[in-house]
């Protein structure tokens, strides 16, 4: 599968390349290229091998067949603005979460997640799922830890939900449906929670498993 990470120079964009370039073809997209470049080599440096390349998020979307969007909330506008063409006909994983920098433990009020507002915004061409609010960005990078915590997956559309869910077992994770894009609302508010389970238990890497579903689909081996 080839796969653009818009906003992948960033923390959680750059594990989930780690986790995802042995097995998938992985673009790095950043405002800059020369960004992507260097945060690119950074990467095949600890990978070992020449796996990721980077490029403008434009370019990475127009190549891509997947474009996974991990920028803050307050860019997630402007980047799906500066993409909206080159992702027409494609899926889009969503893995913001809409948290305020000023007080990123706490829920924010909001009617619609970022996930819906991307869709409203990107129209029917696109095909939106929300994955990956629960995981963070240290386990992603820890690639000795095993992928422990369940990544929920919503959307409206199949391929997109498929596309999440393949990606979420590429890196080892079980990987859950729970429903469609405006549950999105309750996975994104889980993001300030583990963001506070982190502080409150002085751990780094909190997530979250659902009980009760033994036997589903596991990842696809828990190692990369
Ligand atoms: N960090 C985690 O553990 C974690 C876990 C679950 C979900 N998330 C969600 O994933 C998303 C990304 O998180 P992150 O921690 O990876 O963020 P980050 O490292 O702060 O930023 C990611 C990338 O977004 C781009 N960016 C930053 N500010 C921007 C701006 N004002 N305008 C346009 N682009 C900007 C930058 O790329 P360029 O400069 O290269 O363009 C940056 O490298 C967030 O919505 C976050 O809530 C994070």
């Amino acid at each position: 599968m080839r796969i653009a990470i818009l906003g992948g120079t960033g923390k959680e964009g750059s594990g989930l390349a780690l986790r995802w370039a042995r097995h998938e073809e992985v673009t790095l997209g950043s405002r800059r290229a020369e960004k992507a470049a260097r945060v690119s080599a950074e990467l095949n440096e600890r990978l070992g091998a020449n796996l990721i390349r980077g490029a403008s998020n434009r370019e990475a979307a127009g190549a891509a067949e997947v474009a996974v969007l991990t920028v803050p909330y307050s860019a997630h506008r402007a980047t799906l603005d500066e993409v909206r063409d080159a992702l027409a006909g494609k899926v889009l994983i969503d893995v913001t979460a809409p948290v305020d920098p000023a007080r990123p433990a706490h829920l924010r009020d909001a009617a619609l997640s970022a996930a819906e507002e991307a869709q409203e915004f990107l129209g029917p061409a696109v095909h939106v799922a929300a994955a990956f609010q629960t995981i963070a960005f240290t386990l992603l990078h820890d690639l000795a830890a095993s992928a422990e915590g369940d990544v929920l997956v919503c959307s409206d559309h199949a391929d997109a939900r498929d596309a999440a869910l393949h990606l979420a077992r590429r890196c080892g994770f079980r990987a859950l449906e729970v429903g469609p894009l405006r549950h999105a609302r309750v996975v994104e508010g889980m993001t300030p929670l583990l963001i506070h389970l982190n502080r409150r238990y002085k751990v780094k890497h909190a997530g979250f498993g659902v009980s009760g579903l033994e036997g589903e689909d596991q990842g696809e081996g828990r190692q990369i």
